[in-house]
């Protein structure tokens, strides 16, 4: 075991008492409510890290993206859900081939969508299944209407081949709420989620589950009658985003070790962590890209691709060399940068492990 300072820099750090706990906290939330935990591993991109999660009580895993179902499904993970719409022939023939091996799903939206699969299905002989995506709210993809969830439920029932698993949606709208209504949108997601179910049902076609997710609304969301399933993600590192929706502070996991490289005449300390190693995410109105571990007030007030500008006052005592932990403002972005994290305790690095799916973006 070395110390995390004797790493080189930038390099990726993970807390394994703050992760532990994050990972234990939200088990116990979905526990508590009685519904199923199925983390979204695009934060962490770790089977590592997934497999943590799963001995904490997890009810499979969810993904973005194909290629790292591939990888999870080949790290062992056997129920997989791909929380997007796969197009095109490669893909789709793909996910048949992975359905071959494991439990695993993917989401449609359409019937574009939807009779594609259900042919490829056919021609291979190899039974999918799909979830129906429904917009809460955010404004991405999925059904925006009772009336399109009905016309993608009859296209997936009317092929042998697919199982409707149910229908999810990703509530992140509620990222805009705020703090003391997020329980209310929750709710009104949730309402809205329970009603489209009813329909189908009412409509002869099936929905045996309800799936929602996102960390700031994971809690709320779980408590909601008729929720059979939560799919929280940034829970398991915190992020500054986290912190700013009520998250705790000292429960941030993740940070980016960066070394002062240059000191400005000005006060400003230039580290050799960049947006090429923090991500440039930056949904603050003061323009801040991270803040040093346990002293918030440090924050980068700037990034170029590979520096950080850290604004810091006379007589800091920092000087070139010296080595800082950073909190990222977006953790799944600034994860997505490294091939590698470290976890560590306290200041002992205990193992370098791969961001196995980083990369895995098809
Ligand atoms: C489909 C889906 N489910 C779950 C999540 C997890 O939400 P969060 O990032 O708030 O943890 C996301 C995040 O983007 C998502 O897109």
């Amino acid at each position: 075991m070395s110390c995390i300072y004797d790493l080189d820099t930038p390099h990726l750090l993970v807390d394994l008492d703050r992760l532990e706990k994050n990972i234990s906290l939200m088990a116990e939330t979905a526990q508590a409510s009685d519904v199923r935990l199925r983390p979204h591993t695009k934060t962490h991109k770790s089977p590592y890290v997934a497999s943590l999660q799963r001995a904490a009580g997890t009810a499979g895993i969810t993904v973005a993206k194909l290629g790292e179902a591939e990888l999870m499904v080949a790290e062992g993970f056997q129920d997989v859900f791909i929380a997007n719409q796969l197009v095109g022939g490669i893909k789709l023939n793909r996910f048949l081939e992975l359905s071959r091996n494991a439990s695993v799903a993917c989401a449609a939206d359409s019937v574009e969508g939807v009779l594609p699969m259900a042919a490829m299905a056919s021609s291979m002989c190899q039974k999918a299944n799909v979830w129906i995506e429904i917009d809460t709210g955010l404004g991405r993809a999925g059904c925006r209407s009772l009336e399109e969830a009905i016309i993608v439920a009859r296209a997936i029932e009317s092929s042998s081949w697919l199982t409707c698993s149910g229908i999810f949606t990703h509530e992140g709208h509620i990222y805009g709420s705020a703090p003391d209504r997020v329980k209310a949108d929750a709710a009104e997601a949730a309402a809205r989620m329970r009603d489209i179910k009813a329909e189908l049902l009412k409509n002869g076609l099936p929905c045996p589950m309800i799936s929602m997710g996102s960390t700031p609304s994971a809690a709320a969301v779980a408590a909601q009658d008729g929720v059979d399933e939560i799919r929280p993600g940034v829970y398991v590192y915190g992020d500054r985003l986290q912190v700013r929706r009520g998250f705790d502070r000292d429960r941030c996991a993740l940070t980016v070790l960066a070394s002062v490289v240059s000191i400005r005449p000005d006060g400003v300390a230039i580290l050799d962590a960049g947006s090429k190693s923090l991500a440039s995410d930056c949904p603050f109105e003061d323009k801040t890209y991270g803040e040093v571990l346990d002293q918030p007030w440090l924050v980068l007030k700037g990034v170029s691709e590979e520096h950080g500008h850290l604004k810091i006052s006379e007589g800091h005592g920092l000087k070139v060399g010296d080595k800082l932990r950073i909190i990222p403002n977006h953790a799944c972005t600034c994860v997505n940068m490294h091939d590698f994290f470290a976890v560590c305790r306290g200041e002992q690095t205990e193992a370098v492990l791969p961001v196995a799916a980083r990369g895995k973006i098809q």
